[in-house]
């Protein structure tokens, strides 16, 4: 059973990077944030159809991974055709909140995905158990948080999923057990890290 939301980005699939605009100096501004690098696992987070994955895979060479996972399986298929041609690449159609994998991830990186998580809580106990001891968790938007709540007021499938200030943000990470390495927001980017602390 699909919820609503899902449905809506079913439905998006085809036409998301025509939607989409991609700079390509600010999503490899955002990685080099990120601190995303040689070895390292990451969880491309809400992948949608997969604009991170190249850039991922290139920052994580041959000795790491990059697992894209999405709800909206159109999503996910539109992401592993496009992506076809790179190694080191998993794709998983699951819903965050109940995903298990086997292995920890070094890196959680959420491109434009945070406003849509319903429970943040628990969003980010999830988080925790996803990442490897000393983990980082990195919230990133590539236009500002007055486009990004304006985009989504105007749709009626996602008006309630609002951007909070990034401050706020920052302290909804510190009390669910992360310390804050970075917390900014500007007219161009959103961006948010948090290291996980106190899990062995
Ligand atoms: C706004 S899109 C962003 C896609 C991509 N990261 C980008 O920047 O182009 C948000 C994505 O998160 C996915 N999503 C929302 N809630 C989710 C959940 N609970 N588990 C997995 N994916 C989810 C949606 O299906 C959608 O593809």
């Amino acid at each position: 059973m699909h919820s609503h939301e899902q449905q809506f980005f079913n439905e998006l699939a085809e036409r998301w990077d025509e939607l989409r605009a991609l700079n390509h100096v600010k999503i490899t501004y955002l990685i080099q944030l990120a601190g995303v690098s040689e070895g390292d696992n990451v969880l491309d987070a809400g992948t949608g159809t997969g604009v991170l994955i190249p850039f991922l895979a290139k920052a994580v060479g041959e000795s790491g991974s990059v697992t894209a996972l999405d709800f909206a399986e159109a999503m996910v298929a539109k992401a592993a055709q496009k992506n076809a041609h790179l190694s080191g690449v998993g794709y998983i159609a699951a819903d965050i909140m109940k995903y298990q994998p086997k292995h920890c991830y070094s890196k959680v990186i959420c491109l434009n995905f945070f406003p849509h998580v319903k429970d943040k809580p628990a969003f980010l106990s999830q988080v925790r158990r996803l990442l490897v001891p000393n983990g980082s968790l990195v919230i990133m938007h590539d236009i500002s948080r007055q486009a990004v709540n304006s985009i989504h007021k105007a749709s009626e499938a996602v008006k309630e999923d609002r951007l909070p200030p990034s401050f706020i943000v920052a302290e909804m990470l510190q009390q669910s057990g992360f310390a804050i390495e970075e917390a900014f927001d500007n007219e161009e980017i959103y961006f948010v890290k948090g290291k996980v602390i106190g899990k062995q």
